[in-house]
């Protein structure tokens, strides 16, 4: 296993790309029972963020969301608290919501055999109640799920045995409470399917020296790949990235989020890419072994230093624009590897120091299976 040392123990070349090279086998990509297990294990065991806040903004607004082979039902309490459950009746495991709006009445009934659950998922009526065993009736609720409201973020987690959510987060959660995401908006969102492994999604995104080849006509001359420096601080790991026509212009304090773009992965799959006034923010879904979804957003600040608002609208519409050309070439390379994934030419992955966040992705993910370090 590849250790991350403190940044004083570490050479200027190794401060900038802190791991060494390492080989990885291609059978994490394609293997079903990993994929299982990686479900099981992983991505129960998180805290990812699922939908904006402002999705269930008033109180009885409602929102299911459906990833990861799960279906939770997230509403607005009127004390202004976020209530989160599984979407399943307790009855015969009928799917009891659909869809989003605001829930007038303030109760969800079963279309099946009409049981009535309340906003935070507690059962309220039942039909042929007295025809039910009532030891089974008392206390049932659709099971609740952790949720935290954060960063302008609904985050949930399905497990007990993690951390509350900041301290999950750690360093990168420090990083990014200092943008004052709760003051930004969600302006434009977007769902792409992906015919790869989502490990593939999530390693396309996680280093830059593909950006002179894969966007060489439009991240190339923006994107100062070769300054990039990496952080690893488990489960996460993140970069700063010098750009041009931002950085050389920026007020240079010692803070890096106010020269730089820096890009942070919420292990395991989600990703913020910021900037001080606006910010991508991007999820890699699992859908199945070879197949994921990547829901895309991007969340803009104020307008900066008095810019007036329509000159702010586009520029934002014109980062989004980028954002979804950039996409699309990201894209074209994950889809291909639909067609050589069986290669029988390809057997492992050799990843160079300027990777070292794939490696700790990796590294991260072979230690939760209880596997040991990749090959
Ligand atoms: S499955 Fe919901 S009431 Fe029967
Ligand atoms: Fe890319």
């Amino acid at each position: 296993m590849t250790q991350a040392r403190p940044d004083t123990e570490l050479t200027p070349a190794e401060q900038q790309y802190p791991l060494p090279p390492s080989l990885l086998d291609k059978s994490v990509y394609t293997d079903p029972d990993r994929y299982q297990r990686e479900i099981t294990e992983i991505f129960h065991h998180a805290w990812f963020p699922v939908h904006p806040s402002s999705d269930v903004a008033h109180p009885r607004d409602y929102v299911v969301w459906d990833q990861i082979g799960q279906s939770v039902v997230i509403t607005r309490l009127p004390d202004g608290t976020v209530s989160a459950w599984h979407n399943v009746c307790q009855h015969r495991g009928a799917r009891l919501v659909d869809g989003s709006g605001n829930c007038g009445n303030a109760r969800f009934t079963c279309p099946w055999h009409g049981f009535v659950y309340g906003l935070d998922g507690t059962l309220g009526s039942v039909p042929l109640r007295d025809s039910f065993d009532a030891a089974e009736l008392a206390g049932l609720r659709a099971p609740a799920v952790r949720g935290e409201e954060w960063g302008g973020w609904i985050w949930l987690c399905f497990s007990d045995d993690v951390p509350p959510l900041r301290e999950y987060l750690g360093r990168i959660g420090d990083e990014l409470a200092g943008y004052g995401l709760e003051g930004f908006t969600t302006r434009f969102r977007k769902s792409v399917a992906l015919k790869a492994n989502w490990k593939i999604v999530v390693d396309a995104f996680n280093e830059t020296w593909h950006v002179p080849f894969t966007h060489k006509d439009t991240l190339a001359g923006l994107v100062m790949w070769r300054d990039a420096v990496l952080k690893i601080t488990p489960p996460h790991t993140w970069m700063t990235l010098p750009i041009r026509g931002f950085t050389d212009k920026a007020v240079h304090n010692g803070d890096h989020r106010t020269s730089h773009l820096c890009h942070y992965l919420a292990f395991p799959n989600t990703i913020f890419s910021c900037f001080p006034t606006h910010l991508q923010m991007w999820s890699a879904w699992p859908i199945s072994v070879g197949e994921t979804l990547l829901s895309a957003y991007e969340v803009v600040g104020p307008p900066p230093n008095g810019m007036a608002a329509e000159k702010w609208e586009r520029h934002n519409q014109r980062d989004w624009d980028q954002f979804l050309e950039v996409l699309e070439e990201d894209s074209k390379v994950i889809n291909d590897f639909a067609g050589v994934i069986g290669s029988l030419g390809f057997t492992r992955n050799m990843f160079n120091t300027a990777e070292s966040r794939l490696t700790a992705f990796h590294e991260e993910i072979a230690k939760r299976l209880g596997e040991g370090a990749p090959r």
